[in-house]
């Protein structure tokens, strides 16, 4: 989960680096470094921080030459610090390296190495890698090339790195197992860019090669990209890909965070995620992935669905949506523990994973345990080509378009949108839905997006609801039903940005435990919208103001009950049932956003956290 940029070429590289890892910064910002190579040798700058600190590092030094790579770090091995930082240099001081993901046997590959006159700076994992590669390269006399593919076949992990030769300033060598990396190819093969992901070098090129597990590339400049088998060192033809992805979509676009603009994307999300597939004046709800393999999701004994975080919040409405539509039971397992526990999964068991980067690793190593008990595994992922989305055996993208901040919000709308259209097509496949009320849900579905609008339109009053509760040291958040994922997702919002403790739980539970909790400084946001056990919701909502609890209460357009008693409610239009996790987490995206910013919490890089957990 750390970012990688590289750049061969005929530009200056530094700034091409530079940008890109800004754009990564998503994936870590523990630490950052760049690596160049000009006429005086290597030049290397690295710190503890951010890419803005590194910026300032390098900062009239020498940063000019035509090659270059660079790091973002989420640290896994060693603290962040300057010595760990990427990129990290071979003994010789000839190889470099960008790493992203763990090297699990590194500490074996260490000792050998000490034994044979190897010294190491850092406490990285990275570090033991080049000196590996180092190594195999003077024994085996070999290209760089060769000995990265002899090196890796003693690893154990997971990686994506980027390596040159200092002496040989024409190659980079790229290599991914598990991690994700991609490749950028410019006119003539006159340049080519590296990186974790596709952003840093769209107004560059189109044209892009995304390596698969157990593929290491060859890069040189003048000549087509060569592409082997880490295990058995045979050729595979690349396949180049055309770049759908603009720059527009991945800057901040006149929003003073990226999670506010995408917030505020999610009307058009929505209509992006359901274009083509929602077709409501004819009736009809049209997955390709879905209509091809409708016998295997109509015969299911159950749908187990793995994911994690706000995914896995995606995925309990998908519990909700699919046994009370389609009358199918669900499971839903956090994907670190299903991988782990045994699991019984049975052929006729549909696996649905969910997956927002598609890169997450537990959610990885949950679809290939349930592909290797037979289950047929249909991935949800926004990342086209991510890793999940290549490794299920069919899917539905989510179109929510890139989502940069780190604390999820359209990508989270736009997988219950996938959810929904297959709960509603199932159940009515199935007659649970007639199909009279099968038309009704679709027209209603498609004023969500207006609906969501309408919602975003109260912000100002929301920020004013921020400001109160702003020093609050906890906070609960309450829901039923439908709500009660939502009511799990608010709080996830809340604690991952604003760092306030908040716990979500479904509000009948209350009594159970958290109410000891309750005292005139504790803020409870309540989600009592009137379809989902409104009148349920209601008393609990009396039982909180008995013990003077503050409450923000999220409810249906009109309420006058709810407000007789809330210190505060925020009005949401009114929905069918089944819809409203859509509409109710819109005012909890915002108001753990407002209470952020007005904490001073770098919403868009809540420390400790990275967009895409790519270790387990
Ligand atoms: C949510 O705001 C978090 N960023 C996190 O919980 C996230 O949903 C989780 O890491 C799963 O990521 P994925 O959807 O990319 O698999």
């Amino acid at each position: 989960m750390c970012g990688i940029v590289g750049y061969l070429g005929f530009r200056k590289a530094y700034p091409i680096v530079i940008n890109g890892l800004q754009r990564l910064e998503y994936r870590g910002y523990d630490s950052a470094g760049v690596v160049l190579t000009n006429e005086k040798g290597m030049q290397l700058y690295k710190t503890k921080g951010k890419v803005a600190q590194l910026k300032k590092l390098a900062e009239n030094k020498d940063i000019h030459g035509n090659l270059a790579l660079g790091h973002t770090r989420w640290a896994t091995h060693g603290i962040p610090n300057n010595e760990n930082s990427h990129p990290h240099v071979s003994s010789s001081g000839n190889l470099v390296i960008v790493h992203n993901g763990i090297i699990e046997n590194y500490n074996t590959l260490k000792k050998e190495l000490l034994t044979r006159g190897y010294t190491f700076k850092s406490e990285t994992d990275t570090e033991v890698l080049i000196n590996l590669i180092e190594e195999v390269k003077t024994t085996n006399n070999c290209k760089l090339g060769k000995a990265v593919q002899l090196a890796l076949t003693n690893v154990v992990g997971a990686y994506a790195i980027a390596v040159f030769d200092v002496t040989k300033p024409d190659e980079i060598i790229v290599a991914r197992l598990g991690s994700p990396i991609a490749i950028g190819i410019g006119e003539k093969s006159q340049e080519f860019f590296v990186a974790s992901d596709a952003s840093p070098f769209i107004e560059y090129t189109k044209d892009a090669v995304y390596l698969d597990d157990e593929e290491l590339a060859v890069i040189k400049l003048g000549r087509a990209i060569k592409i082997y088998k880490i295990q058995d060192d045979s050729e595979v033809e690349p396949t180049i890909q055309e770049l759908k992805l603009n720059l527009e979509q991945i800057e901040k676009g006149g929003y003073n965070h990226f999670m506010l603009k995408e917030i505020y994307e999610q009307p058009n999300a929505i209509i992006d995620t359901y274009r083509g597939r929602l077709l409501a004046n004819n009736g009809i709800i049209k997955m390709g992935s879905v209509d091809n393999n409708i016998a295997k999701f109509l015969n299911a004994n159950k749908i187990i669905i793995v994911a994690c975080g706000t995914s896995w919040h995606a995925g309990l409405v998908a519990e909700y949506l699919f046994e009370d539509l389609a009358r199918i039971p669900v499971e839903v397992e956090y994907a670190s523990e299903f991988r782990y526990r045994n699991p019984v999964i049975n052929k006729g068991d549909v696996v649905i994973a969910i997956s927002q980067s598609g890169e997450t690793a537990d959610t990885l190593a949950a679809i290939k345990l349930a592909k290797s008990k037979g289950a047929f595994v249909f991935g949800i992922c926004n990342v086209v080509g991510s890793s999940i989305a290549r490794e299920t055996d069919t899917g539905a993208y989510t179109h929510a378009g890139p989502e940069i901040g780190v604390a999820s919000t359209k990508a989270f709308t736009t997988q219950i949108t996938v959810l929904t259209l297959m709960a509603l097509k199932l159940g009515n496949l199935k007659g649970e839905i007639s199909n009279s009320k099968f038309h009704a849900y679709l027209q209603e579905m498609t004023l969500i997006p207006s609906k969501i609008k309408e919602t975003l339109k109260i912000s100002s009053k929301i920020e004013e609801i921020a400001a109160i509760y702003k020093d609050a040291s906890n906070c609960l958040y309450l829901g039923r039903g439908y709500n009660f994922p939502v009511a799990l997702e608010g709080a996830l919002k809340l604690k991952e940005i604003s760092y306030i403790h908040a716990e979500g739980y479904p509000a009948a539970e209350m009594k159970h435990g958290p109410i000891a909790l309750i005292d005139e400084s504790m803020p409870v946001v309540v989600i009592a919208t009137k379809k989902g056990h409104y009148d349920k919701v209601v008393s609990n909502i009396q039982e909180i103001k008995s013990r003077n609890g503050k409450i923000i209460a999220i409810v249906t357009k009109g309420d006058t009950n709810v407000r007789e008693i809330a210190d505060h409610v925020i009005e949401i239009p009114e929905t069918e049932e089944a819809f409203t996790p859509l509409l109710a987490t819109i005012p909890l995206q915002l108001l753990s956003y407002y209470i952020a910013v007005m904490r001073g919490c770098n919403v868009d890089q809540p420390r400790n956290l990275a967009k895409s957990v790519t270790v387990e």
